[in-house]
């Protein structure tokens, strides 16, 4: 299981416990101590089975956009267990909802010594790509490899979106980003091409107010700026109406833009659509003409509080090939 460590005193023991165990890699003590000193301060995840620690990772922001795999140790006995791989995939999925671009690592370049050689192989075996080599960052003994992965893919993206409902940092959202998130919704396809979705930024402190005040029970009260998305029930042929899947998507692909531009939301329509009609409240404020139906509100904004995946059904019991059995 992997675990989240916060407190200092923990973080300090468990990366004792495994790099003095691991001296072929850790020999020398003052680096050593220095890796366990600064391990108190970094955001930190220990793999545990039962009573046993198997392995550890720290993260260190390295730039406003990167990350660092600071250090990272995994008994010798625990070694092709997968334990450094989900390591890396929590560490991975920190970095990405705290919108990092970039995940660094460094090592002793390939060709060195054996021990290292298995490093460099499991970094890349990660998706690591080689950036470059500095000969004396370290000592010419030790050439430095470093290592970078982008953590902006589509797919990235999608495995780290996950409905927020925290509460937001007082920062504005530039109005670049509100058009790049807004150009992405009205990017998604429609049925018959019908593009029935239109969608109003809201950033106007006061409208916004306006805007908040309308959604009770309250939620997204801390949110800087929000999307309101709006549809138009027009049949795309016959009598075949597609508004729903096409608003949908347009607000997947909006979420997956916030997402990827180190913001946070979450889908609220169930909350505005509900019996009591939140929605015709905020379309009133928003001055939105007969015709158009407000179904979706998306707080736009960067996270104050942590947050975690919700639990999902396994992949195994929800996707199939071929046919069901
Ligand atoms: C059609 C739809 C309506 C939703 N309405 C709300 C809502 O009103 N309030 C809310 O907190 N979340 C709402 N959500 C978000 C879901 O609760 C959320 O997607 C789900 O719990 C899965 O979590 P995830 O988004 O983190 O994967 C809605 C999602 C969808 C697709």
């Amino acid at each position: 299981m992997i675990r989240f460590i916060e407190d200092a005193n923990e973080k300090r023991r468990i990366s004792r416990e495994i790099l003095e165990s691991l001296t072929e890699w850790f020999e020398v003590e003052a680096s050593r101590e220095q890796y366990i000193k600064e391990s108190a301060d970094q955001p930190f995840w220990a793999s545990v089975d039962g009573d046993v620690t198997e392995g550890f990772l720290c993260l260190k922001e390295t730039g406003r956009e990167t990350m660092e795999l600071a250090v990272m140790g995994v008994r010798k006995e625990c070694h092709r267990k997968g334990v450094g791989r989900r390591l890396f995939a929590a560490a991975k999925d920190y970095a990405s909802m705290k919108g990092y671009e970039f995940i660094q690592v460094k090592t002793v370049r390939s060709g060195m010594y054996e021990d290292y050689d298995i490093t460099n192989e499991f970094y890349k075996s990660l998706g690591f790509k080689e950036l470059e080599v500095f000969p004396e960052y370290w000592d010419e003994a030790n050439p430095c490899q470093i290592y970078v992965m982008s953590l902006k893919s589509a797919v990235g993206t999608i495995a780290t979106r996950h409905s927020y409902r925290g509460r937001f940092l007082q920062e504005s959202v530039p109005e670049k980003d509100l058009m790049t998130i807004a150009k992405a919704g009205i990017d998604a396809p429609s049925g018959c091409n019908k593009q029935t979705t239109d969608v109003i930024i809201v950033n106007d402190p006061e409208i916004l107010a306006k805007v908040k005040e309308q959604l009770d029970p309250p939620v997204a009260q801390t949110a800087p700026a929000m999307i309101v998305v709006l549809t138009q029930r027009i049949n795309a042929y016959r009598d075949r109406c597609f508004a729903i899947q096409d608003y949908s998507a347009a607000i997947e692909n909006m979420l997956l833009a916030i997402v990827e531009l180190g913001y946070q939301s979450c889908w609220y329509e169930g909350h505005i659509t509900d019996v009591d009609r939140i929605c015709d409240k905020i379309a009133a404020v928003l001055n939105v003409p007969e015709g158009y139906e407000v179904v979706c509100i998306l707080p736009v904004g960067k996270a104050e509080e942590d947050f975690h995946a919700p639990s999902k059904r396994p992949v195994s019991e929800r996707v199939r090939f071929n046919s069901w059995t």
